[in-house]
């Protein structure tokens, strides 16, 4: 596996424990999201006030389903990857069983953080303060000089690390903070049941990472979802428009002239991807439910330009052994989003997920990682640098556009404009946004 860094700046959080969110503060707060304009984006203190930052991690981000990373960067026993929301960080991480367990990465004598790297692989879970070591199950097995339960000294069990709900769906993982998780993501029929089939061809849990790359944007966690929902901006992706149809998003009806020619290829192609679904039994039709629940997300399998197969120059596959079983390598993309954090592209060559992590007001941590089938070879079957040119130059493109919004958006002369009809999604995301918060802070 390759690591890739860009960017790799170190933001030293915020400490949040001297934050009141007490009744004022916290109506304060909801007072600013209820001055929002429905039809327009949100108040520039929403994506500048620290509070409300604070008040973003309590209510939503500790409560909702949050995507972590996928089964493919913990493959093996013992393989492990963390997530950090605010102050609390969770290990998400295989058993000696094979299952994947997620625990807050807090040891259980006095507190210190057990592990400190992004991933990693562990035979025990020790902490490297006095050595309390915990399995892969959490259980805690050892703890030196610690009297035994016979002589009068602490039941075992009762110091079991604490655990954190996790969910796979479709290869991709979950974690959710609250006690109770809400239900929408397990309900018979709900969010699991209907994503599985569309990346069960890309075989995640037979793949492997290619390479991962950590940039912070220098804009609020909002601004980065926001502009990662539409491609009204995608003129400014020249490597993505190679291979992304630039009416991505638009009915017919209102698509502008100068993008026709491109409108008629992607119907074209989409024509030709419906044949080849229909001929494999793949799921491709567009589930668009990105308002009402709190498991909200957005799922289709797109055509892509060119070849039709991959995010290269002329749309030919990247990766010459294609995911798991898949016999055609031009699948187009199947495209997943949910709120608050993940977006992901499953192309026929490789799977590549985006996970986005607030880290200050101003700051949020985007995690791209490219994965590839488990028996690719680098060097003979792909090229890292090849294969994660056009997200790195998209996502640095991204970043650029997302810093230039946070500072606007702190400037007084900022005024919420109007959404365009192609800003559907981002207008969606928050109206989400601010109905969560809201329904979050009467329980
Ligand atoms: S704090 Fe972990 S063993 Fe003491
Ligand atoms: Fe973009």
């Amino acid at each position: 596996m390759t690591t890739l860094t860009t960017a790799p700046e170190r933001t030293t959080r915020r400490d949040l424990s001297g934050v009141r969110t007490g009744d004022a503060s916290r109506d304060r707060l909801l007072g600013l999201l209820d001055a929002r304009t429905p039809g327009r984006p949100l108040p520039g203190a929403c994506y500048t006030d620290a509070d409300l930052f604070e008040l973003d991690l309590r209510l939503l981000w500790h409560r909702q389903w949050v995507f972590a990373g996928s089964v493919a960067e913990v493959p093996e026993a013992g393989d492990y990857l963390t997530v950090e929301l605010g102050v609390i960080s969770v290990i998400v991480l295989r058993d000696d069983d094979e299952q994947v367990r997620a625990f807050r990465n807090v040891c259980r004598h006095r507190g210190s953080r057990l592990v400190t790297e992004p991933r990693g692989a562990v035979g025990n879970l020790v902490c490297g303060y006095h050595h309390w070591t915990y399995g892969t199950d959490g259980r805690l097995l050892h703890a030196p000089q610690l009297a035994p339960v016979a002589e009068g000294g602490p039941d075992p069990a009762c110091l079991s690390l604490r655990t954190v709900h996790v969910r796979e769906v479709g290869g991709l993982l979950f974690i959710c903070l609250a006690h109770e998780p809400p239900e929408d993501l397990d309900a018979p029929g709900g969010a699991i049941d209907t994503i599985a089939p569309y990346l069960a061809p890309h075989a995640l849990d037979r793949a492997k990472v290619a390479a991962q790359v950590d940039l912070v944007e220098h804009g609020n966690w909002k601004l980065t979802m926001e502009n990662n929902r539409e491609c009204y901006h995608c003129d400014g992706h020249p490597e993505l428009l190679r291979t992304f149809f630039p009416t991505w998003g638009l009915r017919d009806d209102q698509v502008p002239p100068r993008l026709m020619p491109a409108h008629q290829r992607y119907k074209a192609a989409e024509e030709d991807l419906s044949a080849v679904c229909r001929t494999r039994g793949y799921p491709r039709d567009l589930v668009d439910d990105l308002v009402e629940p709190a498991f909200a997300y957005r799922i289709a399998r797109e055509a892509l330009d060119g070849a039709g197969e991959s995010f290269s120059r002329d749309g030919s596959r990247l990766v010459q052994r294609l995911l798991g079983d898949i016999d055609e390598a031009r699948l187009g993309r199947v495209t997943f989003h949910a709120q608050p954090n993940v977006w992901v592209h499953a192309l026929g060559d490789h799977v590549v997920t985006f996970a986005a992590l607030p880290v200050a007001p101003d700051r949020t941590l985007v995690r791209t990682t490219w994965l590839v089938h488990a028996d690719a070879v680098e060097g003979v079957d792909y090229d890292v640098d090849e294969l994660t040119e056009v997200w790195r130059r998209t996502n640095e493109q991204d970043a650029a556009l997302v810093g230039l919004t946070q500072a606007g958006v702190a400037d007084p002369a900022y005024v919420p404009g109007p959404y365009t009809d192609g800003e559907r999604q981002v207008d969606d995301f928050v109206t989400w946004y601010v109905a969560r918060m809201r329904e979050e802070a009467l329980r």
